[in-house]
């Protein structure tokens, strides 16, 4: 998908589907504007028939027989003091869903003005971009659909849109990635497999990549990690990417959760717990090398990003964790894993053991880690903790230019008492309630206290069951623009 600003006047354009954004003021003159355009008298009829009034989430589709566009699909934008660049994105899919199986070139006529024009033309570009993606890797039927080819932004100053214009092909690459990453089944997408897309990247985008196998893991004493692997056929991969820039003025790691299958292990997931979803619980790792996707390509001058995995399968076989068992981390802290389906913080606690070593300036986690956060936030919004203040407000604007819901959540101390172990130095699960606030706290053991670290619970943010804003039904790759915007303004602060 070719994607470009224009500055025709918009009766110069021609193309196969015209996305018009409609502010409801505004209607009067859109109507009269289009009515000259595609000579159609009876266009105000058709807006009042439809009682389209220019609402937000309203749209209208017009099919025209003759003229130098085949269809327009009006989308409502609301009021325009209301408008934010979050509705310019949701308008931008709204309108790609009805063009889909339509065709080829798109054009799209939104208010450009009412915003920095670059973000704006690059909120829309990648909504267009991203909800149009499709998952056809495993049908066997390849048929070609319908595809967009070319997406024209038109009545935009070229100059001011190109820039963010050539960020929308990697970001979105990363993010299409990501996606790939959840939706594929933990038969295809295994640990060794999630190590093998790792060193795809490395050899793509010229980063540095350490393969960590079982036994030089076993070296550094990575107990809880390894003993969430021992119930697999499967060997465990702890995956580790550098991106290094010519100058290093601030070094960040980025951590997801990598368990290509989540089975509960011995405490099964049973009932309700939809055990048949659980190859999403890699979310946090596809989130991660989705960043590593877009980084390696935007190559920031002065930031170094590290991008670790500790990859493997929480199983059952003759020598998996039992209930009850005790496990000692590479930081020396034993662990009674009173429940073996909080596995995530486990496979975490080593990763941020060996993240802490790397001393960087701030780390980061992504993690599919709780059913509480799911029915704390619901599907739109992460868990954010964190103790660092100024961290949570990067992440937290980081998000909100992305659009990714993001909320932050409390680290309350006095909860450390509900992971407290009565023969080891703590116990892996505490109790039903605040279930992901005691997550964190285990997390935080973990992690050196000097240095500022953020955990995101993308539970319920990682898949969506229906169609949602710019994600289809599925993989949302919710995590990586994040991510990516969060890296491009540290790394434009230490310009
Ligand atoms: N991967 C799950 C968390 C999860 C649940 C993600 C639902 C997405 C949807 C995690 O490993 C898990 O099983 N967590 C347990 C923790 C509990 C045993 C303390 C949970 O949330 O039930
Ligand atoms: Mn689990
Ligand atoms: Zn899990």
């Amino acid at each position: 998908m070719q994607i470009s600003a224009v500055s025709n006047r918009i009766n110069e354009w021609s193309g196969s589907v015209l996305i018009v954004g409609v502010l409801e003021e505004t209607i009067d003159n859109q109507i009269n504007l289009f009515k000259t355009i595609i000579k159609d008298t009876y266009l105000n009829q058709r807006f009042n028939e439809a009682k389209f009034k220019g609402k937000k989430n309203q749209k209208l589709s017009i099919e025209i027989i003759e003229g130098k566009v085949q269809k327009i699909v009006f989308v409502g934008l609301g009021k325009a003091e209301d408008l934010l660049i979050d509705d310019l994105r949701k308008a931008a899919s709204i309108g790609t869903r009805q063009v889909l199986s339509f065709e080829r070139k798109v054009g799209i006529f939104f208010p450009w003005d009412a915003f920095d024009m670059s973000s704006a033309a690059f909120a829309v570009s990648e909504a267009v971009r991203l909800t149009s993606i499709k998952d056809l890797r495993f049908k066997s039927e390849t048929k070609e659909s319908t595809q967009i080819d070319k997406v024209e932004l038109i009545g935009l100053d070229v100059k001011v849109a190109e820039l963010a214009i050539s960020e929308i092909n990697p970001i979105c690459e990363g993010v299409k990635l990501a996606r790939e990453l959840v939706s594929a089944p933990p038969n295809f997408l295994t640990p060794s497999e999630l190590a093998n897309e790792a060193k795809k990247l490395a050899a793509d985008y010229d980063l540095d990549l350490k393969i960590l196998d079982k036994k030089e893991c076993e070296k550094k004493g990575m107990g809880a990690y390894l003993a969430v692997a021992k119930g697999s056929d499967l060997d465990p991969n702890f995956i580790h990417l550098k991106y290094s820039p010519k100058i290093v003025k601030n070094k960040i790691v980025l951590i997801g959760k990598g368990l290509t299958f989540d089975s509960g292990g011995y405490n099964l997931k049973v009932g309700a717990s939809q055990i048949e979803k659980m190859k999403y619980d890699m979310g946090g790792s596809a989130s991660v090398l989705g960043a590593a996707r877009a980084i390696g390509e935007l190559k920031p001058s002065n930031t170094e990003v590290h991008f670790i995995v500790a990859a493997c399968e929480n199983m059952i076989n003759g020598s998996a964790l039992h209930p009850g068992d005790i496990v000692k981390a590479s930081n020396g802290k034993t662990i009674e894993v009173n429940n073996t389906d909080a596995e995530g913080r486990l496979t975490l606690a080593d990763a941020l053991v060996y993240a802490s070593e790397l001393q960087p300036n701030a780390i980061v986690d992504l993690a599919t880690l709780t059913g509480a956060c799911v029915i704390a936030l619901g599907e739109e919004i992460a868990g954010l903790w964190t103790e660092n203040d100024q961290l949570s407000e990067q992440l937290a604007r980081a998000a909100g230019k992305a659009g990714e819901g993001i909320w932050r959540m409390p680290m309350r101390d006095s909860y450390k008492s509900g992971i407290k172990s009565s023969i080891a130095d703590l116990q892996n699960t505490g109790p039903r309630a605040g279930g992901s606030i005691t997550a964190a706290l285990f997390l935080k053991e973990f992690v050196n206290s000097s240095i500022p670290w953020a955990h995101i619970d993308i539970a319920g943010t990682c898949w969506t069951e229906k169609d949602r804003d710019i994600t289809p039904k599925g993989a949302t790759g919710y995590g990586v623009r994040t991510l990516v915007n969060w890296i491009k303004e540290l790394n434009l602060k230490s310009n």
